[in-house]
């Protein structure tokens, strides 16, 4: 397969750098407006194709879209991160305009490709790249919730003194410090619910701590970070690619479901070869309903400053 990834800042290289790593794809583009930059990032990275062991072919190119062409999946990360203190919502100035073009340029060589959107305010650019491309809805994935269960998983653990890999947990809602919805109620550590090990009290610390994953590491870093983000979106880029019909919780347009219309935000989807080919509805408590519908209030205020 085919996948182009636009931005070759450290999200988008460290996206490239996980795909080329895993070895399903064939060809990477990296495509950055700043003249030879990702031109030197796809080499600096080829030159780790013997040493990691990857067949992958990683090229750059300084904004000359004709290279992407027909490309099976397009990443959109570019825009400018978030500087400590800032809020994800507070980019969309900045960030609307340079998504919006990326999109239609991204389309026009690539009229059949999925679009996965990482730009923050992350479910609104995903709902302007719908508005701005006309694509079919399940072409277009934003990603969000695969990055925030990653988080969730790792506080969990932490919690728990427990390896990762014996947690599973999921995070719905909007990319955003008060939007995202950490499902405590049905994390588990190998199938036992987690309240059977945690108090309420140390389960909404794991919940708060989850919620400003980001805003924490923003904060450490003096910009967002970049390895979950670019390893969430690897496994993205995989699912389509290998047709795996795996569930992740994603950014996905919403037609009803949820109670829901006309929104992109983090729902859990099984994503395989035709991008989002279903949405899930779990039964939700009443609580979390109330926390799904605050969460989708504050995307469609962000949604609403978008001149679509
Ligand atoms: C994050 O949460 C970049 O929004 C992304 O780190």
């Amino acid at each position: 397969m085919k996948v182009t990834v636009v931005g070759a800042g450290a999200v988008g290289a460290s996206c490239a750098e996980y795909i080329a790593i895993k070895n399903f794809a064939s060809e990477v583009v990296l495509l950055d407006i700043k003249e030879g930059y990702a031109e030197g990032k796809a080499m600096d990275l080829m030159q780790c194709a013997s040493l990691n062991g990857f067949d992958t072919k990683i090229t750059g190119t300084t904004n000359d879209y004709s290279k992407t062409a027909n490309s099976d999946v397009c990443v959109i990360t570019s825009g400018i991160p978030r500087k400590p203190g800032m809020t994800r919502e507070e980019l969309i100035g900045i960030n609307a305009g340079i998504v919006k073009t990326v999109a239609s340029n991204l389309i026009q060589h690539s009229p059949d490709t999925i679009l996965i959107v990482v730009s923050n305010p992350m479910d609104t650019m995903t709902y302007l790249a719908h508005k701005a491309t006309g694509l079919p809805k399940h072409k277009i994935i934003g990603m969000g919730g695969a990055l925030d269960s990653a988080r969730f998983k790792y506080r969990l653990a932490e919690a728990l003194e427990a390896p990762i890999s014996d947690v599973d947990g999921m995070v719905i809602g909007g990319h955003s410090d008060t939007g995202m919805v950490p499902l405590t109620r049905l994390a588990t550590r190998n199938s036992v619910p987690v309240s059977a090990f945690l108090s309420e009290e140390r389960l909404n610390q794991v919940k708060e701590d989850t919620k400003v994953g980001g805003a924490t590491l923003t904060k450490l870093l003096g910009t967002s970070a970049w390895y979950a983000p670019g390893a969430a979106v690897s496994s993205m880029v995989q699912a389509i690619g290998c047709d795996q019909k795996k569930m992740f919780p994603c950014s996905v347009m919403l037609d009803g479901e949820y109670g829901l219309k006309d929104i992109c935000i983090g729902v859990p989807a099984i994503i395989g070869k035709n991008g989002v080919e279903k949405i899930v509805e779990i039964e939700l408590s009443n609580d979390e309903k109330e926390q799904i519908k605050n969460s989708a209030e504050g995307v469609q205020g962000t949604n609403a400053l978008l001149d679509v």
